[in-house]
C-alpha cells in the first residue's frame, strides 16, 4: 500500500504577516539574497520523491509569478483563504484531481525557510509505514511558566513530554481532508494539521527535527533565519 502512495506538498503562503509588519508579506522578504518563499520551496523541491507542490497564495499577490520556483513543472498554485486552515483546505482541494486518498501530503509553512534536507528525509522515513502520520517537532528546552492576568509567573509547568510542533506535517490525503472537514463542521479553529488529526482521536508521530527549523513570525526571527541559511550554505 505505502509503496505505491505518492508524496505531495502543500504550502500555505497566503498570510499577511501582520505580526511581522512591513510593506510586503513576510514570505517575500529577502533572506541572504533570495525571497523566503523561494528558500522554502527549494527545500521541498530538493526531495525528488515529492511529486508536486501546491502553493496557496493571496488574491492580491503580485510577486508569485516573478518567483523562479513558480515556473517549476512540479509547482502549482491556487488561491488561499482567510485563515491558514482555509488556505490548506483550498490547496488540498486543488490537489484533488491528482492525489489519491492513500497519498502522503506534507503541509509546510511558507514562513519556515530553514527546513534541512536531513529533517525532511527523517520525517519521510519515519512516517512511511505509520498508520497515522506525523510531524517534525523539537523538545521544549526552556522552563515553562503560566502567566496570570498581570503578566506575573503564577506557576512553573512540567516540561517533560512537551514538544514544539514544526512543519512539515505529513498525513494521508484522505485522512487530512476528513480531519480538517470535521474541525470546520465543529467550528474548531486549528493552527496545524496535527491538531485536526488529534481531534479525530488519533496520535500523530512526533519526529525529532532540528531546533533551527524556525518559523519567521516577527522581525527578530529574520536575522536568525538568515544566519541559519548562511551557515548551511558554507557547509
Ligand atoms: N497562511 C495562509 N493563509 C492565511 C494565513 C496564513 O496561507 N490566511 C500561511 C502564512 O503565509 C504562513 C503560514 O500560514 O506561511 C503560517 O502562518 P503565520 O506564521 O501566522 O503567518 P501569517 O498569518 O502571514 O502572519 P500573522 O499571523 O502575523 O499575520
Ligand atoms: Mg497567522
Amino acid at each position: 500500500m505505502s509503496s505505491r502512495a505518492r508524496r505531495w506538498a502543500v504550502v500555505p503562503a497566503a498570510g499577511r504577516g501582520e505580526r511581522f509588519g512591513g510593506s510586503s508579506p513576510k514570505q517575500y522578504v529577502t533572506l541572504d539574497g533570495r525571497p523566503m518563499l523561494s528558500w522554502t520551496l527549494s527545500a521541498l523541491l530538493a526531495e525528488p520523491s515529492i511529486a508536486g507542490v501546491m502553493v496557496a497564495i493571496a488574491q492580491s499577490d503580485r510577486r508569485w509569478y516573478r518567483l523562479a520556483e513558480s515556473k517549476d513543472p512540479r509547482v502549482g498554485c491556487c488561491l488561499g483563504g482567510a485563515s491558514r486552515a482555509e488556505s490548506v483546505a483550498l490547496a488540498l482541494q486543488a490537489l484533488g484531481p491528482l492525489a489519491s486518498g492513500e497519498d502522503w501530503v506534507l503541509v509546510h509553512d511558507a514562513a519556515r525557510p530553514c527546513l534541512a534536507r536531513e529533517d525532511l528525509r527523517a520525517l519521510l522515513r519515519a512516517i512511511e509505514r505509520d498508520p497515522v502520520g506525523g510531524l517534525l517537532a523539537h523538545p521544549a528546552s526552556d522552563t515553562l511558566k503560566r502567566a496570570d492576568e498581570e503578566g506575573r509567573a503564577e506557576e512553573t509547568l512540567p516540561r517533560e513530554g512537551i514538544w514544539r510542533a514544526q512543519t512539515p506535517q505529513a498525513f494521508r490525503y484522505g485522512l487530512l481532508c476528513r480531519s480538517l472537514a470535521l474541525c470546520r463542521e465543529r467550528g474548531r479553529m486549528v493552527t496545524d494539521e496535527a491538531s485536526a488529526v488529534e481531534a479525530m482521536g488519533l496520535r500523530p508521530l512526533l519526529v525529532r527535527g532540528r531546533g533551527d527549523n524556525l518559523k519567521v513570525t516577527s522581525r527578530e526571527d529574520l536575522s536568525m533565519a538568515e544566519a541559519v541559511l548562511r551557515a548551511r550554505s558554507r557547509r
